[in-house]
């Protein structure tokens, strides 16, 4: 049997993500001994309970519970709340980089939004953001298909100063409550089902890396799209007078979701034996799905090498499908329908400093983005 099958169609990507048969666990389904595994490896026992405990390492009904009782805490309600203050921290943002000629995109402008974003939302302080930014990446080094020894010790002391340091938070607002979604997720209950201390560490931590990795890396990789394609910068800047509500500038963001994947790749387990695109996979085996790769399906999207802006339907996948569809996805929206034009009108000139330059790509393979882009404003 092949260590990983690789899945690239639209269609078998979207089959596997709809149906129960396959899962990105599968210890509920067979042990430790039934998958001929070894012992789990105590170097990363931290990061294996964290794992344990949030909603993207779960499958029913563990994963049915835990997603109602988050759903009912982080409602669409309350990220449509933050509309004005995503509006604010933008312009701060932009008006700081006003003077400058040259700047870094990724550090000086995707980062500090959804990082600011996901911590006021959580309720974490501003003074621990740097941390929050550096768990983060160690942790998900640990998603990569490879790994070193080094980064998985990096990735576990990481989950435990998370751990602890999002232990004290949760004590405090049980405490003294607060108008944030730490204190809606430590309260909130669903037919007299609450979140374990875990689950609650676990969602917390989940929320907050995954709340902004993606977007950093989303809102880059559409400039750098922008930067390469100068005729569709030129159409989006036109556009991003009309304001962010702009039915253009939300097709666009799907589409620029669409042509570069932030999240290119995840895996799922496969539960039972099962026919996929006319190849039997047996129970046991892991599926690659190659995200990225559904999105360029020609048998799904009409010419899928093309970047077409206002494309509609526009039916990609850089948010999943099924049960474990990103949660965040309006978040997301809100903060690159609101960034990306809040840019092009302040610097429709944008250029890239060096155009010949190579790009500086991080080593991920799940998480695909620059970790600079050195642009110039004029
Ligand atoms: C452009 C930005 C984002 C992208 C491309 C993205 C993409 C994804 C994808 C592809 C999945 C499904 C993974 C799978 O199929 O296994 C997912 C799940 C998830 N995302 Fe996002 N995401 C983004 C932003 C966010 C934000 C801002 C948050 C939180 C504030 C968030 C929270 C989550 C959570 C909690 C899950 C797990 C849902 C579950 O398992 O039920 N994401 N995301």
């Amino acid at each position: 049997m092949l260590d990983k099958i690789f899945l690239t169609r639209y269609e078998d990507v979207s089959t596997v993500l709809r149906s129960r048969r396959f899962g990105t666990s599968i210890r509920h389904v067979l042990s430790r001994d039934e998958l001929g595994w070894p012992p789990p490896d105590p170097r990363q026992a931290d990061f294996d309970r964290f794992e344990h405990n949030h909603l993207l390492s779960n499958e029913p009904p563990v994963h049915t519970r835990l997603r109602g009782l988050v759903g009912k805490a982080f409602t669409p309600k309350r990220v449509e709340n933050l509309r004005d203050r995503v509006t604010q921290i933008v312009d701060a943002t932009l008006e700081e980089l006003a003077a400058r000629e040259t700047f870094d995109l990724v550090h000086d402008f995707a980062e500090p939004l959804p990082v600011i974003v996901i911590c006021e939302l959580l309720g974490v302080d501003a003074e621990h953001r740097a941390d929050l930014r550096a768990w983060s990446a160690a942790i998900v080094k640990l998603y990569e298909m490879e790994h070193t020894a080094e980064q998985q010790r990096a990735a576990n002391d990481a989950v435990v100063a998370f751990s602890a340091f999002v232990r004290g938070i949760v004590a405090e607002r049980r405490a003294r409550p607060a108008d944030d979604l730490i204190t809606a997720l430590v309260e909130v209950e669903e037919g007299g089902e609450m979140l374990t201390e875990d689950e609650l560490i676990g969602t917390c931590i989940l929320l907050l890396n995954a709340g902004h990795e993606a977007t950093v890396n989303g809102t880059s990789s559409a400039i750098i799209t922008f930067m390469r394609q100068r005729a569709h910068w030129d159409a989006f800047v036109a556009a991003a007078e009309g304001g962010p509500s702009s039915a253009f500038i939300k097709t666009a963001v799907e589409e620029l979701l669409r042509y570069d994947t932030p999240l290119p790749c995840f895996e799922r387990w496969v539960l039972e034996d099962t026919e996929l695109g006319g190849t039997t996979v047996e129970r046991g085996a892991k599926l690659a799905l190659l995200y990225a790769s559904a999105n360029r399906d020609p048998r799904k999207f009409d010419s899928p090498d093309a970047l077409d802006l206002a494309r509609d339907p526009n039916p990609h996948v850089s948010f999943g499908l099924g049960i474990h569809f990103c949660l965040g996805a309006p978040l997301a929206r809100l903060e690159l329908q609101i960034a990306l034009p809040a840019l092009a009108r302040r610097f429709p000139g944008l250029h890239l400093v060096d155009e010949a330059a190579p790009l500086a790509y991080g080593a991920g393979f799940v998480i695909r983005g620059v970790t600079e882009l050195n642009v110039r404003t004029r």
